[in-house]
């Protein structure tokens, strides 16, 4: 057996911190990349030189040309909308063909969409701003031991038994819990038919490709999906997605062991966003939040909406290090910053007259919480040209350390734009085999 050579990437935030193009930047080096939770809530820009992929199930490394693409056990897949992803991506003659799906993923179906958007309704002012793509009704009916599997794509006649036995409860839930119309069976295999004969030759025992390839040595990218703050376990419940999105879920979630797992790259954005409901200690409502969403374009992939913006959160980004074993820091957007007087990065809270460092362990009292902050020089010059970090202004090296130093880990990468060209590794770096 060969040394393990992986690399897990994951959000230190609340998700769309610029994975995407992080991961984009390390697949050009990786043999496979992997995802291992979540399903079509993420959404993945990827800018290629002319070209913009907007990605939702497909991992970034699609576009390079030979990387082994795996969806694994851990995520939901929704069947439509993994075929129309396909599509788009082979209209530009991007090559589909090593992409392979866990058989034991589970399905997102028309009724799970149709409960999410159901339940957020229900819950009025309360709701959890989800995605309304059916996440949190798909891992339900996962964890009731009820939910329909990639595998049963493969045998439609199996796949049209399991509904016909599973559909009657959903349309009563609908129908009388939420006045939905719901669901004719007929209707639903129709339009899953034609999927699932797309679909059904890249289901496959993922597990194994993926262990044939951690064992001899090759390069193997776990590409996470939201944010740790998101996680469903070490997040700020509820309001979290459905999934485990730290590190060790790469492990669950593509069925490979804990050995498979060397290193943890925690992406973050040089300031904070957040879409959906939920405390938010370092947002700014006003004019400097105003500032980052323009400057940052900050507008949902998956649903289009406006985030919430704010300053760089050190006691949110030390917890994320602590529960996903952070090996090395990915810093993007440094470019956004460009322009402010002054840049604010909270070192710890007040909370109820006291001052904390670490992120309280009812995350109820988040709401509570007001951010303490040290202030830095902000730097005028446009950065989006810099190939090395001294390159950057002498402010934005400041900034830049301060925050390492705040959150206790190397920061190894800093994004200054969304071109692949507009990324620098700093040296020495533990990246530099996956990019050399
Ligand atoms: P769900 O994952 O659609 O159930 O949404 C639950 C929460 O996670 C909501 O606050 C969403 O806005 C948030 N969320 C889900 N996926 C993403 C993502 O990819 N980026 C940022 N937030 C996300």
């Amino acid at each position: 057996m060969k040394e393990i050579n992986s690399l897990v990437v994951v959000g230190a935030q609340w998700g769309d911190e610029g994975k995407g193009k992080v991961i984009d930047y390390l697949a050009a080096g990786a043999d496979t990349v992997t995802r291992f939770q979540g399903g079509n809530n993420a959404g993945h820009t990827v800018v290629y030189g002319a070209n913009i992929f907007k990605l939702h199930h497909v991992p970034s490394g699609i576009l390079n040309p030979g990387t082994l693409c795996l969806l694994g056990n851990g995520m939901v897949v929704n069947p439509l909308v993994l075929v129309r992803e396909l599509e788009e991506l082979e209209k530009r003659s991007i090559d589909t063909s090593n992409l392979f799906i866990s058989e034991k993923a589970h399905l997102i179906l028309t009724y799970h969409q149709a409960l999410d958007e159901e339940n957020e309704k229900r819950l009025g002012n309360d709701k959890i701003g989800t995605t309304g793509r059916g996440i949190g009704p798909a891992y339900a009916d996962k964890a009731l031991r009820r939910g329909l599997r990639a595998a049963e794509m493969v045998d439609f006649e199996l796949f049209s038994r399991r509904l016909a036995e599973i559909l009657p409860l959903q349309n009563l839930i609908l129908r009388e819990v939420y006045g939905h119309s719901g669901f004719n069976l007929e209707e639903m295999l129709d339009l899953y038919r034609p999927a699932f004969e797309r679909l059904a030759p890249m289901v496959s025992d993922t597990g194994l490709l993926l262990a044939r390839d951690l064992n001899s040595g090759k390069k193997v990218l776990f590409e996470g999906a939201q944010g740790a703050l998101l996680d469903i376990d070490h997040g700020t419940y509820p309001y979290v997605t459905s999934s485990s999105t730290v590190s060790a879920a790469a492990a669950s979630g593509t069925g490979i062991g804990m050995a498979g797992i060397r290193r943890a790259l925690g992406v973050l954005k040089a300031y904070t966003t957040r879409v959906g409901e939920g405390p938010f200690p370092t947002e700014e409502r006003e004019e400097a939040g105003d500032f980052l969403r323009e400057r940052g374009n900050e507008f949902g992939t998956t649903t289009g909406r406006p985030r919430r913006c704010g300053w760089f959160d050190a006691v949110i980004a030390r917890y994320a290090a602590r529960i996903n074993g952070l090996t090395g820091l990915a810093v993007t957007k440094l470019d956004v910053l460009s322009g402010l007087e002054t840049v604010n990065l909270a070192t710890s809270y007040r909370c109820g007259g006291s001052l904390i460092d670490e992120l309280p362990g009812n995350l109820d009292q988040l709401v509570h919480c007001e951010p303490v902050y040290e202030v830095f020089p902000g730097w005028d010059e446009d950065i989006s040209r810099a190939t090395q970090k001294s390159d950057l202004p002498g402010a934005a090296i400041s900034y830049l350390n301060a925050l390492e130093e705040a959150v206790g880990v190397k920061v190894e990468l800093i994004s200054v734009g969304p071109d692949r060209a507009q990324t620098i590794v700093t040296q020495p770096s533990t990246l530099n085999s996956w990019i050399g």
